[in-house]
């Protein structure tokens, strides 16, 4: 049972600005303690939330790999835009304001979130679109391959595979990305190297339909949008 909110949660729609977004998640994230709250509000500055909400199609079944505290499946359940969505995490205690949020938003219903020892624990869908949204950077180099195969399994033929994570080109949004996770996870990440997820997902039989740099704040981003064949 979740405490009276002290405000209530503004409405956002697929065209959401960082901005709107800031004041969705500061409100829809209420339960999560001060300074993660803020973190969780400042977030659609760094990443580009608003980017990926054109690649899921309305009435879609999402499931967000390493979803964290579920930001990217509390906007599509605020714009009404899937018919189910189903985080999973290493980590328990993000979980826990994924499941507030749902709640606030009404969406609980809608958003489930299960803590998983890994990706191949993960529900088995298969799913019309499966998310990863930086979470490889964080994963053992050795692991990757592995990661990647056990998240695009998930996706059903012609579904969706949306990738995102943070830049690999050399220069200063890879250094700004590096110093950024040092700062808040002690952990110097290596990126994702150039061209790896576009040469494991063609051995998955996923097309690459959508590649798009996007530079934000001092940030560099890779959004890739693959498409699993029909057979
Ligand atoms: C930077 S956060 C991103 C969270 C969320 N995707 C978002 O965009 O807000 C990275 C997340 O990846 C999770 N993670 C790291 N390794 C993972 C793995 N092998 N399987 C699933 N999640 C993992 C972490 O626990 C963390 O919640």
């Amino acid at each position: 049972m979740l405490a009276p909110a002290s405000a209530s949660i503004p409405s956002i729609d697929a065209s959401a600005t960082p901005a709107q977004l800031r004041r969705f998640f500061y409100a829809a994230y209420c339960d999560t303690p001060t300074p993660l709250r803020w973190l969780s509000a400042i977030r659609p500055y760094v990443c580009p939330y608003d980017k990926l909400l054109q690649f899921v199609r309305d009435g879609a079944d999402v499931l967000d790999v390493g979803c964290g505290a579920g930001s990217l499946l509390a906007v599509l359940a605020a714009t009404k835009k899937i018919r189910r969505g189903v985080g999973c995490d290493v980590m328990a205690p993000p979980l826990e304001s994924a499941r507030a949020a749902a709640q606030r938003l009404g969406a609980q219903d809608m958003l489930t979130f299960e803590h998983i020892r890994s990706v191949a624990h993960a529900p088995e869908g298969p799913f019309d679109i499966v998310a990863m949204v930086d979470v490889l950077h964080h994963v053992p180099p050795p692991d990757r391959r592995d990661v990647f195969a056990a998240a695009v399994h998930r996706v059903r033929p012609g579904g969706i595979f949306l990738y995102k994570d943070m830049t690999a080109r050399p220069g200063g949004r890879r250094l700004a990305h590096n110093i950024d996770d040092y700062v808040f996870t002690r952990e110097w990440v290596e990126q994702v190297p150039e061209g790896a997820v576009e040469a494991w997902a063609r051995d998955h039989q996923l097309a690459l339909v959508h590649d798009e740099f996007i530079p934000r704040l001092i940030y560099g981003h890779e959004l890739r949008v693959f498409q699993r064949l029909e057979h």
